[in-house]
């Protein structure tokens, strides 16, 4: 597939570049190519796109990443977290919201007041999705 091997070329590129400084790059790699194949699956999936727009659109990128730890925890953590959670989505796009600590850890997320609830919605049936990242 196209996108796939253009993914994994980029992951090749990132671990040069990782391995010239003297990184990881064999970790790097593997965590790549396990997120290309579930995206595969996943983003024809009709929450996946509105969400994903929403997410890039906003600041939520600078600190949580799909499936490596940031600042916060990694998209993949927290679908992981709410599988089969009837209240996942309420909780957590009140959670984007209103911002916190507590859960993950003593780092708080900033809140977000001027986003709209059903934004915040679509930005955690998103997230959600992303479990086997
Ligand atoms: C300044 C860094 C920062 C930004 C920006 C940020 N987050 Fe977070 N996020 C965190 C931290 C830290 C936590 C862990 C909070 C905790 O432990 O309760 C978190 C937790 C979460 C959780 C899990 C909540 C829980 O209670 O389990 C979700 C979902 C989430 N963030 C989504 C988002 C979305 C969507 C955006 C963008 C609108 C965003 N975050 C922006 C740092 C951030």
């Amino acid at each position: 597939m196209k996108r796939m091997k253009y993914i994994y070329s980029l992951s090749v590129a990132a671990s040069l570049v990782l391995l010239a400084c003297g990184g990881n790059s064999a970790s790097t790699e593997k965590a790549a190519e396990a997120s290309t194949e579930a995206v595969a699956d996943i983003s024809q999936h009709p929450d996946y796109k509105p969400g994903l727009n929403l997410v890039s659109k906003s600041d939520c990128l600078t600190c949580h990443l799909v499936a490596e730890k940031g600042v916060g925890p990694s998209y993949a953590d927290v679908a992981r977290k709410y599988d089969g959670v009837d209240t996942a989505v309420t909780y957590l796009a009140g959670k984007i919201i209103a911002g916190g600590s507590g859960v993950w850890g003593s780092v708080p997320m900033t809140p977000h007041p001027d986003l709209a609830k059903e934004d915040a919605e679509k930005m955690a049936r998103y997230i959600l999705l992303l479990k086997n990242e």
